[in-house]
């Protein structure tokens, strides 16, 4: 049986009788299972923002929000919709600022620099998101991930020569094996959750240290969300992962640090472990309270 999954129910046949489902005896944490220890030592702060607030108008979407976001770790944002956990997440490469009428306060600072005095295109390629929808370009699957190569300055170069990194991009969004063969096939064709992988390895092929993903499993199916959530675990010791999800149980297996966002305010930030068995405050603990309670 697949180990990400919680235990099927039981299903007791007793003839002559209506069927009784018995529930699975309860695993530690009703279900969810922490998927590796977490690394505690030489975690690098690559990013922080300090009194973040991004509004929309009148609107306070973000507010006054002081974060870390650390190499070798994966930080989830979670919270109730409208948060502000997309807002935030797309401050952090300046895409929200494309948004006619967003205006930030604040400070963003990736490796030491003012985002805002690095030039915006080379901050995307360190800084590359993914989004909830798997979008990939109506073209080949080598294409798709030879893009960010070409826009990165190389575009006349030869399909043998972005060969070596094409794959090397695939094999680390953990799509090699399925599709190394075919690389011509239309990227549309592939299934929902081998599209998000291409879009994980679009985002790779442009050697990132940051990744941002926006509930980047929320269209797919379970068994799909397992190999993304053990690929993030894998990236996550060569870049700082951010991960907005509304799947509590997902956090709870994938994060090594949570931020609970809520009506804009980071009402609780700290080791998954802490806030989910150990919140400090009331509204985290009725938030996380639900998934595990
Ligand atoms: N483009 C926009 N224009 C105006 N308000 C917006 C826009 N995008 C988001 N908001 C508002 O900002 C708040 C935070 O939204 P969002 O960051 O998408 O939250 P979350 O991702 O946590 O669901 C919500 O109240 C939402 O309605
Ligand atoms: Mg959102």
């Amino acid at each position: 049986m697949d180990p990400l999954m919680p235990p099927p129910p039981i299903r007791r046949i007793v003839v002559d009788a209506p069927h009784v489902v018995v529930p699975a005896p309860e695993p530690e944490t009703n279900g969810a299972v922490r998927m590796r220890p977490r690394v505690t030592t030489d975690v690098v702060e690559r990013m922080r923002v300090e009194e973040l607030t991004i509004t929309y108008g009148p609107k306070v979407a973000v507010n006054g929000v002081n974060l870390p976001v650390h190499q070798g770790e994966v930080l989830a944002l979670i919270g109730p919709s409208g948060c502000g956990k997309t807002t935030l997440l797309r401050s952090l490469n300046r895409l929200v600022e494309l948004t006619p009428g967003a205006a930030r306060g604040g400070k963003i600072v990736l490796d030491g620099d003012d985002v805002d005095a690095i030039e915006v295109t080379s901050l995307r390629r360190r800084i590359s998101m993914v989004f909830q929808q798997p979008n990939p370009f109506p073209m080949s699957i080598f294409d798709n991930v030879a893009y960010a190569l070409r826009e990165q300055g190389s575009k006349r170069v030869k399909r043998a020569e972005l060969m070596a990194p094409v794959r090397n991009a695939l094999e680390r969004a953990g799509l090699w094996d399925e599709v190394g063969d075919d690389l011509d096939r239309p990227a549309l064709r592939m299934s929902g959750g081998q599209q998000q992988r291409l879009c994980i390895a679009r985002a790779l092929a442009a050697d990132p240290e940051v990744l941002l993903l926006d509930e980047p499993c929320s269209a797919l199916d379970p068994r799909s969300t397992a190999t993304i959530e053990e690929l993030i675990l894998q990236l996550r010791e060569s870049l700082a992962v951010v991960i907005v999800t509304h799947n509590l149980q997902q956090a709870y297996r994938i994060a090594d640090r949570v931020a609970f966002m809520y009506l804009g305010e980071l009402v609780e930030y700290g080791l998954a472990e802490d806030v989910f068995e150990r919140p400090q405050h009331t509204r985290t603990a009725e938030y996380v309270g639900g998934a595990f309670g």
